[in-house]
């Protein structure tokens, strides 16, 4: 995610901005800039792409850069590729508003077309531009002051947003607007201090003020003021951080990997928010009888996929490594079950030693988180060179593999830290689904009404996963108890497969507990005869047609000694006669099963790593991108 900082006090601003987005660099980013202004005089914007240091040098450590008030923002691109012209900070013409944002503007590509035909012209491919030059817009065209023009910004704004601006009729003060990414407001005595997370100010106050979701902030030297959207004054406690610096940098969290576990809900929130939209359809306004019905849809116009391309997809491969390759598992069911297509799914490693026959209409969709991993961007290359059409589902704006594939469907995960990848792999899983559903109703193997109704019960999915996450102390319960085992099994039929490998990948990687994920049919086949008194068998039951034959794969090993844990929904209590430990998920679309089976997986990996003493977010011989053979 982008960092921001802010200062308004006696100093030079500059240096302290510098000191400030240093400290969360943690956060990844690939450009930096900041706005500085002394009195009254104008502001001096310096941005530069890559490295802090860049910048830092730029400006002398800060020191060319006159002026006691100033925002700084290090950019973790969304839309737009890494650049200088697209780094913030953004301004207006004769910078007369100038700001900073960490978030996703849903609805920027409207707002733009509004404000073009107000005459407005943009320099960047940024979302934040269009929201920097929408403040300015309100403020200038209704002659409103700074807290009214962000107050009607933000009612008019769909997504998710912290903003920082300086008005050039106010020098010596920083607004700010905040709805659902992180904020908060320090302050000393004749000093005022903003910032996206804590470690950026903590070297100067643990006094602070959270900024209240649709609240805005005024600050000024030692004076700081709070507005709700009506533009009403409200008090704000002031509150004392207790964190040390590296706490802070995981928001409080022991590791990164419980921090990434956490930020799911917003990670799916914000991928499906960049490619669904609603619509009218039907319905007759003069009649009462046959009121209009509003759709989701899936819109991958952004993305350059147009309904012509997909109508002429009639087999898909999938390449990928590791997680990335897991959800490509999940995905060959849902995409096979939804839109009648046949999918093929390759490990990268193997796909680009194989003579690969490509059909023709095949679509080629690579999957990475890092968008650099060398096997599968050899893959994507391969698959271009026998012609056929390439999709990468990548989080990492202007890596390697989105840069060369044809179309690219950015998750918006925000940078991963930790090496086990949690929330980038969920992020990917919906863009999996979102990829079925909307071949599927090209293609016309689900109606408008399907997708609606799939789109809308997949929205769910991050209260659902909140809802599992407020009761993972169970799961660091049972992982205290088997922190000694050597060997488990992960069985499971069709989506459960799937999900069985990527909860035993999870275990291998950061506890180093041996285990296999295995098709529930297939333990008969040899492997059965591994099974001894206490092995561990985690049997994966969300999908209801294929309940009753794992559960009976399960007895099998519980009668040759096994330890039975169960996954399964809630409402399948009659698990519980077999399973000496039952997990439960809550329902949704069994399409959507993996999204909330994988948690208590992550979560069981994360406590059997944290009871042996490991590493979590570093994982002995592990990389977090694989970027050689
Ligand atoms: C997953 O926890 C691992 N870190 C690893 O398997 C990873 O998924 C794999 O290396 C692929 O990386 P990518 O998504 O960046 O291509």
């Amino acid at each position: 995610m982008c960092g921001i900082v802010g200062y308004v006090g006696p100093e030079a601003a500059a240096p302290i901005l510098l000191e400030g987005l240093a400290k969360l660099e943690y956060r990844g980013y690939d450009s930096a800039g900041i706005a500085v202004r002394d009195g009254e005089g104008d502001v001096t914007i310096v941005k530069a792409k890559g490295r802090l240091k860049v910048l830092a040098e730029k400006t002398d450590e800060g020191r060319a850069v006159r002026g006691n008030v100033g925002i700084g923002h290090t950019r973790w691109a969304t839309h737009g590729e890494p650049s200088e012209i697209n780094a913030h900070p953004h301004h207006s013409d004769a910078n007369d508003v100038v700001g900073v944002h960490n978030g996703i503007i849903e609805n920027y590509q409207e707002l733009k077309e509004k404000l073009i035909r107000h005459g407005y012209t943009f320099y960047s491919q940024t979302d934040t531009e269009v929201l920097v030059k929408l403040v300015d817009y309100y403020y200038k065209k209704y002659k409103m002051g700074p807290i009214d023009a962000l107050a009607k910004t933000m009612v008019r704004v769909r997504g998710s947003y912290a903003l920082v601006c300086m008005f050039k009729d106010f020098p010596g003060e920083i607004f700010a607007a905040r709805k659902d990414s992180p904020m908060i407001i320090g302050v000393t005595d004749g000093a005022a201090y903003i910032a996206s997370d804590v470690p950026a100010i903590l070297k100067y106050t643990r006094n602070v003020y959270y900024i209240g979701n649709l609240e805005m902030a005024r600050l000024s030297e030692g004076k700081t003021e709070f507005y709700n959207l009506d533009g009403d004054q409200v008090k704000k406690e002031l509150v004392e951080i207790k964190w040390d610096a590296e706490a802070a940098e995981k928001g409080g969290f022991e590791h990164f990997m419980m921090k990434e576990i956490h930020e799911q809900p917003k990670a799916i929130r914000d991928t499906i928010a960049s490619v669904v939209r609603e619509r009218t359809e039907g319905g007759d306004a003069s009649d009462p009888e046959k009121p209009e019905k509003i759709r989701k849809y899936v819109d991958f116009s952004e993305i350059g996929l147009t309904p012509e391309d997909i109508a002429g997809v009639n087999g898909i491969v999938i390449v990928a490594c590791g997680s990335a390759y897991h959800t490509g598992m999940v995905a060959q069911y849902v995409i096979e079950d939804l839109a009648g297509i046949p999918v093929r799914v390759e490990l990268a490693s193997e796909f680009r030693y194989r003579k690969i026959l490509m059909a023709p209409g095949t679509l080629v969709v690579v999957i990475s988180q890092s968008g650099e991993t060398a096997d599968t961007l050899e893959a994507l290359r391969i698959s271009k060179s026998l012609g056929a059409k390439t999709l990468a589902i990548v989080n990492v704006v202007g890596s390697s593999i989105a840069r060369e594939a044809d179309y690219v469907f950015y998750t918006m995960a925000g940078p991963e830290i930790s090496v086990a990848t949690t929330k980038a792999y969920s992020a990917q899983l919906i863009a999996n689904y979102l990829l079925a559903i909307e071949l599927a109703y090209v293609r016309g193997t689900i109606s408008a009404e399907k997708m609606d109704a799939m789109l809308t019960e997949m929205q769910t999915l991050p209260g659902k996963i909140e809802e599992i996450l407020k009761d993972k102390e169970r799961i660091q319960w049972f992982a205290a108890k088997f922190s000694n085992i050597q060997d488990a099994f992960f069985i499971g039929r069709g989506i459960d497969y799937a999900i069985g490998l990527e909860g035993s990948l999870k275990m291998k990687e950061i506890s180093y507990i041996h285990s296999e994920a295995y098709a529930a049919g297939e333990l008969k086949h040899g492997t059965i005869s591994l099974i001894e008194s206490g092995t561990l068998v985690i049997g994966l039951q969300t999908q209801s047609s294929l309940f009753e034959k794992t559960l009976s794969n399960m007895v099998e090993v519980k009668s040759r000694g096994a330890y039975l844990m169960s996954l399964t929904t809630f409402g399948n209590y009659s698990v519980e006669d077999a399973a000496q430990f039952t997990v439960y998920v809550p329902k949704t679309d069994e399409h959507f099963a993996a999204s909330l089976a994988v948690v208590p997986l992550q979560l069981l990996g994360y406590y059997l790593s944290v009871s042996r003493g490991l590493d979590v977010d570093n994982p002995r011989n592990l990389a977090k991108s694989v970027t050689v053979e």
